[in-house]
C-alpha cells in the first residue's frame, strides 16, 4: 500500500490517494464522527454562491465536496490530480477535470469563487497553489479553504493530538482501503500551520481580507479571502 512522506512529492501523493479512493467517503465520516457533512455545508454557506456562478473545487477527490457546493445552483467543477479519487466519484453528477493545483488547466480570471477542502495541506508547494488559485479567479472573486487546524482549547488540543497519532490510524486499519495514508494524514495535520499563520500565507499569495472561522473548536478552520479588484 502507498503512503506519501511529509516531503509530499506530487507523484507519491497522487499514488497514495489513488489507493484511498474506494472507501474514502465512508472512512471520512467514521473518522470525523459525522462532522464532515456539517463542515462541508458551512464551506458552501461561507462562499455565498449564486445560481449561474462558476466555481472551482480544487483537490475535490471523489467530488463529495463538489456536490455539496452544487446544491447552491452554481456551476461547480471538481479538479484533482488523482485519477483513482475522481474515478471513485464517477457517479456524482458534476463535471470533473484531472489537473494539478500548482498548474491549473484553466485560463486567468475564470471563476467567481474557488475552494479547496482538506487539499491545500497535501499540495507540494501550497503557497504556489494559493497563487494559482488566485490566477484563475476573477478580480473580486472569493476563496474558501477548509483545512484541519489547531484546536483552540489546550486540553482539547492534547486529547486531539493523541486521537490523531494513536486512535485514528487504528480505526483506519478497519475502515480504509489504504490505512497507511491515515498515518500520513495525522503527520501532515501535526505539521500544518495554525490559523493565524495560514491566514498570513493566504494574504501574501494573491488574496486580501483574509479571516477564518473555527469549526468544531478549531479542529477545522474555514479561511476565506477575496481576490483584489482589477485596477487600470
Ligand atoms: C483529503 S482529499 C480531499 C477531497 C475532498 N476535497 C474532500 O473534501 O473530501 C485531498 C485531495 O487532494 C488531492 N491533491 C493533492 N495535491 C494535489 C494537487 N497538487 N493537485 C490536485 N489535487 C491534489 C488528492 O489527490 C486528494 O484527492
Amino acid at each position: 500500500m502507498a503512503k506519501a512522506s511529509l516531503e509530499k512529492k506530487p507523484f507519491d501523493v497522487a499514488r497514495m490517494f489513488d489507493a484511498v479512493g474506494k472507501r474514502y467517503d465512508i472512512t471520512n465520516t467514521v473518522l470525523s464522527m459525522g462532522q464532515d457533512a456539517h463542515w462541508r455545508k458551512r464551506t458552501r454557506e461561507r462562499l455565498n454562491l449564486k445560481p449561474g456562478e462558476k466555481v472551482l473545487d480544487l483537490a475535490a477527490g471523489t467530488a463529495v465536496s463538489t456536490v455539496e457546493l452544487a446544491k447552491s445552483g452554481a456551476w461547480c467543477v471538481a479538479c484533482d490530480f488523482s485519477q483513482g479519487m475522481l474515478a471513485a466519484g464517477k457517479d456524482r453528477d458534476v463535471p470533473k477535470v484531472c489537473g494539478d493545483g500548482m498548474q491549473l488547466p484553466f485560463p486567468d480570471n475564470t471563476f467567481d469563487a474557488v475552494t479547496i477542502s482538506y487539499g491545500l495541506r497535501n499540495i507540494y508547494d501550497f503557497e504556489a497553489g494559493l497563487r494559482e488559485l488566485a490566477r484563475v479567479t476573477k478580480p473580486g472573486g472569493r476563496l474558501a479553504v477548509a483545512e484541519f487546524s489547531t484546536p483552540v482549547q489546550p486540553v482539547l488540543r492534547v486529547i486531539y493530538m493523541k486521537y490523531l497519532m494513536r486512535l485514528l490510524p487504528a480505526i483506519a486499519k478497519v475502515v480504509s482501503s489504504n490505512p497507511e495514508s491515515y498515518v500520513y494524514l495525522a503527520e501532515t495535520i501535526r505539521a500544518w500551520p495554525d490559523q493565524e499563520t495560514l491566514a498570513r500565507a493566504i494574504r501574501r499569495n494573491g488574496w486580501q481580507e483574509c479571516g477564518w472561522q473555527n469549526l468544531t473548536f478549531g479542529i477545522v478552520a474555514l479561511h476565506s479571502a477575496v481576490k483584489p479588484a482589477a485596477t487600470d
